[in-house]
């Protein structure tokens, strides 16, 4: 299947890395022009250098930005139509909020955690819309959590949630404008912040990351991690005319982790 994305411009949220980068890789693949970000200088480098000999022909434009700040997301979304003049295609990423029991949180640590993970979606939307011609697409990286809690994620397994609500009502006003909405629900993937949570489980568990990872791995029924370009390939499939009669779901990408039927 051709997803025929040349000409289209595509902003893709927290993407030097992890998801978010293998999202701008897989669009690129599909010839849409890119615009990353991300707060850390380096790694954003070296990310447009990977996208721009990965895809020769693709443009590539970045923005060192952080999400968090209604700042960093009108500077990220000013470089994608300085750019391009438009914005086609939105994926939105975040970092993610801190994990930790519920003692741990007061009520600044709540409206920090809405400040990093609900707001950066919203201003997003919210800034990208007036610069989207009709007929583009949104896609949403969220996370599993969104149906089946993950224990020690309490913010993120409280306010993600959020912006399925969001995006369900909005896919009928985007609808007006055959512009749609989208939700993906990863499960586990190889990225660093996965690494990261490996290994503090695997020292509060008491065993070795690689005992950890192995039960992680398990939990899929397909018995594995996620690649991130096996996510990409998802979201590109959701953002291209393939998918131009799917608006307001949450597709889970998870090997079989989630214990649901549907
Ligand atoms: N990997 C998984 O298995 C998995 C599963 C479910 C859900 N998720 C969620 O998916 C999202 C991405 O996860 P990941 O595994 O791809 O993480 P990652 O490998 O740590 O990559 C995160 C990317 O986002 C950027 N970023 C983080 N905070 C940012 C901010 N405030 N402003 C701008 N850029 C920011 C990072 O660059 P800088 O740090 O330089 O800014 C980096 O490029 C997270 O919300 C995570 O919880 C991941």
């Amino acid at each position: 299947m051709k997803l025929n994305l040349e000409g289209k411009s595509a902003l893709v949220a927290a993407s030097s890395k992890g998801l978010g980068f293998a999202c701008a890789d897989a669009l690129a693949g599909e010839s849409a022009n890119i615009t990353i970000c991300a707060r850390g200088e380096d790694a954003l480098a070296k990310a447009v250098s990977k996208l721009t000999s990965s895809h020769p022909g693709v443009l590539v434009a970045s923005r060192q930005a952080d999400l968090g700040t209604a700042e960093g997301v009108e500077s990220v979304v000013d470089a994608a139509v300085q750019t391009y003049g438009k914005i086609d295609i939105l994926v939105t990423n975040v970092g993610g909020p801190p994990r930790g029991p519920f003692s741990a949180f007061d009520d600044d640590a709540w409206a920090s955690a809405v400040e990093v993970t609900i707001m950066p979606v919203v201003r997003l939307i919210r800034a990208c819309l007036p610069h989207m011609p009709d007929g583009g697409a949104i896609v949403n990286i969220q996370s599993s959590a969104v149906k089946e809690p993950i224990p020690d994620l309490l913010l993120s397994n409280t306010l993600r949630p959020a912006i399925l609500g969001m995006s369900k009502t909005l896919s009928r006003e985007l609808g007006k404008r055959n512009i749609r909405i989208n939700t993906v629900a990863p499960g586990s993937f190889d990225t660093d912040r996965i690494h990261m949570l490996i290994r503090k489980r695997a020292e509060e568990n008491g065993i070795t990351e690689a005992e950890e990872e192995k039960n992680l791995a398990a939990r899929a029924a397909l018995g594995r991690i996620g690649k991130p370009s096996e996510l990409g390939s998802l979201v590109a499939f959701l953002a291209s005319d393939a998918a131009g009669y799917i608006t307001g779901q949450t597709i889970f990408c998870d090997g079989g982790m989630t214990a649901f039927s549907f």
